[in-house]
């Protein structure tokens, strides 16, 4: 009788990924995904440690399911508990203690072991015993990935691909290199392979996943290690990817090879995502980003050179210890000078562990508000500008949903701008009553004209179909 698991995925699309890797490798075990806890033989909830709170939002979860599953248990029925991801590994010891419904914690290293852990689970609880509790947080010398299968069907002509993992630079605000450890790149042959069966499958557009995903540098089987640009090159071969990007990099790893990616290859998208955290030499020096803004933007510099409509993106972080008005105001400066098409923006928040938490420097909660709105008010004109600069263009849309109206599906445009197509619209406006109905276009690249711009999407018709 096949089973069901809930799998509910905070944070980043690293957590994504391996939400959809855990629900592959339980599969041969007879476990169906199910869309809500309800009903579910298995809750695995894929945590993310990166901001505050996370570790609460959980706690709060876990009193949820635990009705569920007492409830569960009077019918004589399991339900299992797992807490998977970055909290999982930081605070599973405590977790176990603090919430005795859980029955598993594992570390992002782990997922692999699942099954294993399952069984020994049910086998307990079988044999009429309470199960053993399980905690696996170690950092195995093999990897998760030489053990996690990677044949998940086909969901939609988008796809995440987990090419690394792990990161090695400690800015003093991160808990990743602690939750997600040391910098590991998966071998050349193996993302290849992956990517191929991928696109056998339908898929248009690969985003290429790590925590540092430019510090890549892949065994290439011949001896040598490629790096990102080199790596996306071999991609491009694929007949059928129409679309290579990649998140998230830093600005210390963007070298020669992957800007001339941008510039020579036509799969790789005009879009990057170039985290800064802050305009203010002193605070990227505290942060221990290493590098100053004029290296940023020299390295901005020589991206747009390669590709003169390259639309950039970036985190930022307001408030970080010692920040002074005059930090805040180099950062805004930093974002007047670059005008990004689209960026995403924190308060600073203390990591346990982090060497940042326990600067006594702390800045007050309603500064960094108040630096937060700001911060936010200007990107969200650039990004409205960047939008209304569209208009009239025509651009690729890979069309990936349907719209809320009939006629109408929901894409990306290569800068990552949502684009609501209206195919029965246009010079070649489809009959949607005619004999090709709509939705037909989904999962394809098409010609559309940019006819109006949001703040957070744009519309476009239908000039052509590509394929
Ligand atoms: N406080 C606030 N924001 C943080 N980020 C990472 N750690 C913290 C923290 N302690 C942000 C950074 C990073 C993004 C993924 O999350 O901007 O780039
Ligand atoms: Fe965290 Fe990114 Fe800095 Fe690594 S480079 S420590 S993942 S912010």
């Amino acid at each position: 009788m096949s089973k069901k698991v809930f799998i509910k995925t905070y944070g980043c699309q690293m957590n994504v990924y391996d939400s959809k890797r855990m629900a592959d490798v339980l599969k041969p075990h007879g476990y169906e995904v199910a869309d809500e806890a309800d009903g579910a033989d298995l809750v695995i909830l894929n945590t993310c440690h990166i901001r505050e709170k996370a570790a609460e939002k959980v706690y709060s979860e876990i009193g949820r399911l635990r009705a569920e599953k007492e409830a569960k248990a009077l019918e004589g029925k399991n339900m299992y508990i797992a807490v998977a991801g970055c909290v999982a590994q930081a605070e599973g010891p405590e977790m176990m203690k603090r919430a005795p419904a859980i029955d598993m914690v594992l570390g992002p290293q782990t997922y692999h072991r699942l099954p294993d852990m399952l069984k020994s689970a049910e086998e307990q609880r079988s044999g009429g015993r309470r199960s053993a509790r399980v905690l696996d947080t170690e950092f195995p010398i093999d990897t998760k990935f030489d053990h996690l299968p990677t044949d998940s069907d086909f969901d939609g002509p988008a796809a995440f691909l987990t090419i690394q993992e792990g990161c090695d630079k400690f800015c003093a605000f991160c808990v990743v290199p602690y939750t997600r450890g040391a910098e590991y790149s998966r071998p050349v042959a193996d993302v290849l392979k992956e990517a191929q069966s991928l696109v056998d499958k339908g898929v248009v557009e690969i985003t290429l996943l790590g925590q540092n995903v430019n510090a890549y540098h892949g065994d290439d089987g011949k001896g040598d290690t490629m790096t990102l640009g080199g790596l996306i090159k071999a991609l491009d071969k694929i007949e059928g990817l129409g679309r290579i990007r990649y998140t998230t990099s830093h600005p210390r790893d963007m070298d020669q090879e992957l800007i001339d990616a941008h510039r020579d290859l036509k799969s790789c998208m005009p879009y990057l995502h170039l985290p800064v955290q802050s305009g203010s030499d002193a605070i990227l020096d505290a942060m221990n980003r290493k590098h100053t803004r004029d290296e940023y933007f020299a390295v901005i510099d020589r991206l747009r050179e390669a590709r003169p409509d390259l639309a950039l993106s970036s985190d930022f972080i307001v408030g970080f210890p010692g920040e002074t008005d005059q930090d805040f105001e180099d950062t805004l400066d930093l974002v007047r000078r670059v005008k990004y098409a689209q960026a995403y923006s924190f308060k600073y928040s203390p990591r346990p562990g982090t060497p940042a938490s326990v600067n006594e420097d702390q800045v007050p909660e309603e500064v960094k508000s108040e630096r937060l709105a700001r911060l936010q008010a200007l990107i969200n004109e650039h990004q409205l500008e960047f939008n209304e600069a569209s208009i009239g263009k025509e651009m690729d849309v890979l069309l990936e949903r349907e719209g809320k109206l009939p006629g109408q599906l929901l894409g990306r445009s290569p800068y990552l701008q949502s684009v609501h197509v209206d195919l029965t619209k246009g010079d070649n406006a489809l009959d949607v009553a005619g004999d090709k109905p709509y939705t037909d276009f989904m999962g394809q690249l098409v010609r559309v004209k940019i006819v109006e711009a949001g703040p957070n999407s744009l519309k476009g018709e239908l000039v052509s179909a590509l394929h």
